[in-house]
């Protein structure tokens, strides 16, 4: 028998390709559900363990925006999945939940972020998630395990109760083969199936320094929901660990924009130019060292945005008129620039402008 090997697909390229198709649907936990998506032509995707796309849907007429990490592993580079918990009003999570069944095509953006890690041979990690934190520490995981990595993790992930843990058969087979890993979950509280036999209530020092008594040689990569994000941060920083090696994602971008210094509004005597928002029907003066969104929003509009830091694709907007200075992070394709779409949260006018928002 002749074995032939057929060229690998082109990869996925996120200035040309946008369409991503659901394959499959699984069940992780009561709330939480992995979609599995493959490229309309085939195409291999290539990321790091950690980075996530930006999903863009029509839900009631108006386009929404939602970024996702990717759960799967960059070492089975013809899928690519996202693993989403259903949150009670959420439109998109619900809508995701709901919807999004095998043959249903979604539009992507990316993958991008910076909240990578690829483990490296004969390093020590400390892996800190809660919720649905876990996905990017998963990637990471998955990718480590795939790739026979002699890393030294240690995977600590917290769950409100045993009915909660996602990924818990699976994380624990892999800490099963792969030397170096170890996988600890701590539940606040039993379920109705079950009752809780191991960790019990939230992470403190004491059962980080039972669990990982190495931590402080570790590099953390943490994610999780705002306040177990804040309370680990408070208890590393008491604990003496050196917070240069403290890699967070959040997964809310108000939260982290709200951290960010706001630039001052301009001053009177400023130059300021005109930028008009013609469906909005408002005109105001934005300054040259000002981003067009942070001006509109001291003005007093509402408009769409998300991450303001040009990564999520949220805010982008046609230029009618005028020209910027744009500084994108990954949230807008070549092509779209050309056709004269800018991110407002990143653009300084450099003339006056008319807008179609
Ligand atoms: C970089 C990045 C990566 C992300 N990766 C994932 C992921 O892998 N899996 C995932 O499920 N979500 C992820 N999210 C969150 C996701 O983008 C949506 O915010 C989430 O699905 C809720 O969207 P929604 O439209 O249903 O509700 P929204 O209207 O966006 O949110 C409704 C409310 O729920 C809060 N909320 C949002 N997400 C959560 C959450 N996970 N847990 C508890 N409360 C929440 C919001 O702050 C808001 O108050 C990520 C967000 C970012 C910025
Ligand atoms: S708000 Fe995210 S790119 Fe502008």
């Amino acid at each position: 028998m002749t074995l032939t090997a057929s060229a690998p697909a082109p990869l996925w390229n996120p200035d040309e390709d946008e369409t991503l198709v659901c394959c499959a649907v699984r069940v992780e936990t009561h709330d939480v559900k992995t979609f599995i998506f493959q490229a309309t032509e085939p195409r291999r995707f290539a990321y790091q363990p950690g980075q996530f796309m930006t999903f863009s849907l029509t839900i009631g007429g108006e386009e929404i925006h939602r970024c996702y990490t990717l759960s799967s592993s960059p070492t089975r580079p013809d899928r690519v999945s996202i693993t989403v918990k259903r949150i009670g009003a959420g439109p998109v999570s619900s809508w995701l939940h709901a919807n999004l069944t095998p043959g249903v095509s979604i539009r992507a953006l990316g993958p991008m972020g910076d909240f990578f890690c690829s483990p490296q041979p004969g390093s020590k990690y400390l892996f800190l998630s809660a919720g649905s934190g876990i996905t990017p520490l998963m990637s990471m995981t998955r990718s480590h395990h795939d790739l026979g990595s002699c890393a030294d993790i240690a995977f600590v992930h917290s769950a409100r109760s045993p009915a909660d843990l996602i990924f818990r058969d699976e994380l624990n087979l892999m800490a099963k083969t792969a030397p170096g890993l170890t996988v600890t979950a701590i539940c606040e509280a039993d379920s109705d199936a079950e009752i809780w036999a191991g960790l019990r209530g939230r992470i403190d020092l004491t059962k980080l320094e039972t669990i990982v008594p190495d931590f402080r040689e570790r590099e953390v990569y943490i994610c999780g929901p705002a306040p177990y994000m804040a309370a680990v941060k408070t208890m590393l920083e008491a604990s003496g660990y050196d917070m240069a090696r403290y890699h967070s994602e959040s997964f809310d971008f108000a939260e982290l924009s709200a951290d960010q210094p706001q630039p001052e509004a301009a001053s009177s005597s400023d130059q300021g130019f005109k930028v008009e928002f013609k469906l909005s029907r408002r005109t105001i003066d934005v300054a040259p060292d000002r981003f067009i969104l942070a001006a509109a929003k001291a003005e007093g509009m509402r408009l769409p945005s998300s991450c303001t830091k040009g990564i999520c694709g949220t805010c982008k907007c046609k230029l009618v008129s005028g020209t910027v200075d744009m500084t994108p992070a990954g949230g807008i394709r070549q092509r779209e620039i050309d056709q004269g779409m800018i991110l407002i949260c990143c653009s300084k006018p450099t003339s006056d402008l008319v807008l179609e928002r």
